[in-house]
């Protein structure tokens, strides 16, 4: 058997808890492979909605085991509130033993969120928009070869090691000004330590690994997007890991010619959350439409969304660096009331043409060349089969797969799990 992967080609929010949930009933493993609570996959079904920031999409079917791999950075106090929460919505995960933690999954401190929060005030109007999540000051301590992991936890000398990365921590934070009082997220930290001693700890490579031996099926869960990657998205503004089919190879513990089916999902149109390019961004009343519409708001900070026009370059780009076998294209039904909508075919940059995304996006944006699309007028939320799909759409899905070379075999007309079409090929 091999690992399939579900992640995101754009930046990020593209509706992964969602579709993760619908695939899972076809799994035996869900694993999360990167980022943190940075991330909030939203999932609804029986008029119920969740929004998970660490625990992976598979959690509400019966019978899945759910795994958090080592490249996550887990934030204990979140976990142990997306746990309580959802037992107090009648699912208790850790009662029914599926779901498992990876030793060495890297572990947020109070103080990591406070060096977030420290150098994004101090980068002023230039600042990346992170989550405050204090995810990239964990992964920098853990390419740094200072940080906490799950397994240590369970070590007699935990307590030192905590208080000695702290001092770290706070002998940085001085450079910066007052440091806040942190002494009540301290003692829920201490205290989320204790909870999550009594989830099961793996070495999630074995466990991936013998699964994959033992004829199970796995599918790794990502995080973000790929524009998000801290290598091949618009660097600085991406987050601190690889978002790709890649990081799901190191965030597992699983080899490259171990992965099976890529899954590349993303919106019909496109939107940013936090700072950095994005070519196709509306800026007029068109772009307030689609936030609207489209209820463009952060699931985990609640912050408005960026939104524009789909952006055929940067999915090119993405489907390149993952190695995208399927697509899954979502929120179709926000374009429902459009009669025209627009693709960006080419950026127009430095007085060329061209067709990828340059280097200097930074300092230089690149400005859209758009395609117009007749839009379909159709009200989608309530299809149910491909036949009811209006040919306008019918063409759109054309259009996009002629230009990216990858089949769309899921279409996405709705935010509930019922909500979803799988399309023949
Ligand atoms: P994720 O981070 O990739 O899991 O995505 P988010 O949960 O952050 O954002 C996706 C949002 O769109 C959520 O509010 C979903 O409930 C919603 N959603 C997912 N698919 C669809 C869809 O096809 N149509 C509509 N209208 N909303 C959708
Ligand atoms: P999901 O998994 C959208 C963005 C932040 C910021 C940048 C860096 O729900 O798709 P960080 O906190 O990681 O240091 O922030 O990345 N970002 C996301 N945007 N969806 C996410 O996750 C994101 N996680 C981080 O807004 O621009
Ligand atoms: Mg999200």
């Amino acid at each position: 058997m091999q690992v399939d992967v579900l992640l995101g080609l754009q930046w990020g929010d593209e509706g992964k808890g969602k579709i993760v949930d619908v695939l899972c009933p076809e799994y035996d493993l869900i694993a999360r492979f990167q980022g943190g609570p940075n991330a909030g996959h939203t999932l609804e079904f029986d008029n119920k909605k969740f929004v998970l920031n660490t625990i992976p999409s598979g959690i509400f079917n019966e019978g899945i085991m759910n795994l958090i791999g080592n490249g996550v950075v887990i934030d204990p106090i979140i976990l142990k509130r997306e746990l309580d929460n959802l037992k107090t919505a009648g699912f208790d995960p850790v009662g029914k033993g599926n779901l498992v933690l990876a030793r060495k999954a890297h572990l947020i401190l109070p103080t990591h969120q406070l060096l977030d929060a420290a150098s994004e005030s101090k980068m002023g109007a230039g600042k990346i928009g992170s989550t405050l999540k204090g995810i990239g000051p964990t992964y920098m301590d853990k390419t740094g070869r200072n940080g906490l992991r799950v397994g240590d936890t369970t070590l007699p000398d935990f307590k030192e090691r905590y208080e000695k990365l702290k001092e770290k921590h706070l002998s940085i934070l001085s450079h910066y000004g007052e440091i806040p009082d942190f002494s009540e997220k301290e003692q829920a930290f201490l205290a989320a330590i204790d909870y999550i001693k009594t989830i099961p700890h793996v070495d999630s490579e074995h466990l991936v690994n013998q699964y994959l031996k033992s004829g199970k099926s796995v599918l790794a869960e990502g995080a973000q997007g790929t524009l998000l990657d801290v290598d091949f998205g618009s660097y600085p503004f991406v987050t601190s890991s690889n978002t790709t089919t890649a990081g799901a190879c190191t965030g597992l513990g699983v080899a490259p010619n171990k992965i099976g089916k890529v899954y590349g999902i993303f919106k019909a149109y496109a939107t940013r959350v936090g700072g950095g390019p994005f070519p196709t961004e509306l800026h007029d009343e068109v772009g307030e439409e689609l936030r609207k519409l489209g209820h463009e708001f952060g699931a985990t900070t609640g912050r408005a969304r960026r939104t524009g026009w789909i952006d055929i370059p940067a999915l090119k780009y993405a489907i390149m660096l993952n190695g995208v076998t399927e697509l899954i294209m979502m929120k179709a039904d926000v374009l429902d009331t459009f009669d025209k909508i627009y693709a960006c075919t080419h950026y127009k940059h430095d007085g060329q043409v061209i067709d990828y995304m340059p280097y200097e996006i930074i300092t230089n944006e690149a400005e859209p060349v758009l395609e117009e699309i007749q839009g379909w007028n159709q009200d989608l939320t309530g299809i149910t089969s491909e036949s009811e799909i209006p040919e306008a759409l019918k063409n759109y899905i054309s259009y996009l797969e002629k230009a990216l070379e990858v089949p769309i075999t899921f279409l996405s007309v709705g935010p509930d799990r019922k909500q979803t079409l799988s399309l023949s090929k």
